[in-house]
């Protein structure tokens, strides 16, 4: 059983694949004892403080029931709320909330930011998602995917659509340290950082999967999963008109999910979703319970975040 108390959840680069998927499978195990009405008491006496500079459902409702149902305590702090970053400097605000709390979770722009909150508060830090990585999502697909397959060494996902953002590089991280074949499709232009590329080919040699990107619907031949973003993630909004004209022949829709080949394709999204962009809506709703499954997830997963880092495991 992989130890993970005392660490931050920064990116999955930080983490083993046995690591990974220790917590995908605690994720299921508290999962399945929620089902039955059993919650856990793992956090009992812990407060954690949940910093959010950008908006959120999934991941806040995650941190603050996955929290509750183990027995702690969460205070939402929006960035109207603090001084991060604006009076305050994020050193001092970790030093202070490390003073305060056990744990630490972080929505927000930079990745350096979450990182020198790790740094300085003491205390375990997670990533909410920042402009470069979603880390916490990956585990809840990783879940959905097993609930659906079985496994996860040896599937194909393809990643349709801004394959540059944080879901493409978590999502490369992950499938790579796991054994996922991973697949990019995007334009040219919305390309994922070449270092990162070289880095996940390194993780997917060694677990025996393949990295490909590509500009080839084609590419979904064979795919058991096709996942797909907004087109603009937070703080982009003012590159719509841009990203439509270079997304559109990347939806998701039957004519691409039918290049699979396959009728047991899984369709997923981190969500929110902007149906008629990046997805139709009639697609979307044929996978719809797949798709809230996935998000249902989110929260079994942060838990099992929470439990394994933080939590007083029997
Ligand atoms: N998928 C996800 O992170 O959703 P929220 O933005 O609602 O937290
Ligand atoms: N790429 C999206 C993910 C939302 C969960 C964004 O950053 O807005």
């Amino acid at each position: 059983m992989a130890n993970l108390k005392g660490r931050s959840f920064l990116t999955l680069k930080d983490f083993t694949p046995e690591e990974i998927l220790y917590l995908v499978d605690l994720a299921a195990d508290l999962k399945a004892k929620k089902k039955k009405g059993i919650t856990g008491n793992s956090l009992k006496g812990k407060n954690i403080a949940l910093i959010f500079e950008k908006p959120s459902t999934r991941t806040r409702c995650s941190f603050t029931i996955g929290c509750a149902d183990e027995g702690g305590y969460a205070e939402y702090l929006s960035s109207d709320d603090i001084q991060l970053g604006h009076k305050e400097s994020i050193e001092d605000t970790a030093r202070v909330l490390g003073r305060m709390f056990d744990g630490i979770e972080y929505r927000g722009f930079k990745q350096e930011t979450v990182e020198k909150l790790a740094k300085y508060s003491g205390v375990p830090v997670w990533n909410g998602l920042t402009d470069e990585y979603h880390p916490t999502q990956i585990l809840a697909d990783f879940l959905t995917l097993k609930e659906q397959f079985g496994t996860l060494k040896g599937l194909k996902l393809v990643f349709v659509g801004d394959g540059r953002n944080n879901m493409a590089n978590s999502l490369m991280i992950g499938c790579a340290k796991v054994g996922v074949n991973f697949v990019i499709l995007a334009p040219k232009s919305l390309w994922p950082q070449e270092e990162l590329v070289e880095l996940c080919g390194a993780y997917a040699k060694e677990s025996g999967s393949t990295i490909e990107i590509t500009e080839e619907l084609d590419a979904v031949k064979g795919a058991d999963a096709i996942y797909t973003d907004v087109w603009c993630s937070m703080g982009e909004e003012d590159k719509a008109a841009e990203r439509i004209a270079l997304l559109t022949p990347y939806q998701v829709n039957d004519a691409l999910m039918a290049k699979t080949g396959k009728d047991s394709t899984v369709f997923l999204h981190c969500l929110p979703a902007v149906k008629g962009k990046e997805v139709t809506a009639e697609l979307f709703e044929k996978h719809a319970d797949v798709v809230f499954d996935e998000a249902e997830n989110r929260m079994h997963t942060i838990k099992a975040v929470m439990v394994a880092t933080l939590g007083n495991l029997e």
